[in-house]
């Protein structure tokens, strides 16, 4: 039986707190809804196990990101629409997972939220802690977070909500023709 899914990538990159778990919640839980196979690969998630043995060193960030990219690209292979969410937060590592990928395979989607807000927000506590000096190598504090300056697509999650960030990434995700038919016509009439 021809699967009904073709997989695909949607890569959310952003600062800790930007809101890439959220708009990864959001998108699967639109896709499933339909009745695609989705699944987020979430940083938290995948450092609890398949990662755990890794730290926040640039080596450690890298081999993380690549093993991230790996899952992905099994996934992908099963006809699933990946959502992933982690800091990725060099270029480098970014640019390595998309070689892993087809053309319209992979979409880099950067959730631009200034370190401020992130800060502000604080929902784990960690900002807090980081800057006590309890977290070492924190992200945009004592460890460096590369903007993507070529994403496909930006979201501005510091003044879109939740709601306008997803609708705005499956908008483009439909422009780009990365979801199956099926799910236009189910989106249209829904
Ligand atoms: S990444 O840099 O390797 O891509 P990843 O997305 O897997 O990071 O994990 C980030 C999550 O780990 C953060 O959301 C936060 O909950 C937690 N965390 C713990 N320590 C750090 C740290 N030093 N820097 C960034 N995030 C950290």
């Amino acid at each position: 039986m021809k699967a009904r899914n073709m997989g695909t990538v949607v890569w959310l990159t952003g600062l800790s707190g930007a809101g890439k778990s959220t708009v990864a919640a959001s998108l699967e839980r639109y896709l499933t809804g339909l009745g695609l196979r989705a699944y987020v690969l979430d940083g938290d998630k995948l450092r609890a196990g398949l990662c755990s043995d890794l730290g926040f060193s640039d080596s450690d960030r890298q081999e993380n990101i690549r093993r991230a990219g790996e899952a992905a690209r099994m996934l992908v292979d099963a006809g699933v629409i990946v959502i992933a969410a982690l800091i990725s937060p060099f270029s480098s590592d970014r640019a390595g997972v998309r070689q892993r990928f087809g053309a319209g395979e992979f979409h880099e989607v950067y959730c631009a939220c200034p370190l401020a807000v992130c800060e502000r927000r604080d929902v784990k506590g960690l900002y807090r802690a980081a800057r006590a000096g309890r977290i070492p190598l924190f992200t945009g504090i004592t460890s460096p977070y590369e903007a993507p300056t070529d994403a496909d697509l930006v979201l501005h999650t510091a003044v879109e909500t939740a709601e306008e960030s997803t609708a705005r990434l499956i908008a483009f995700l439909r422009a780009r023709g990365a979801l199956p038919m099926a799910i236009d016509a189910a989106a249209l009439a829904g």
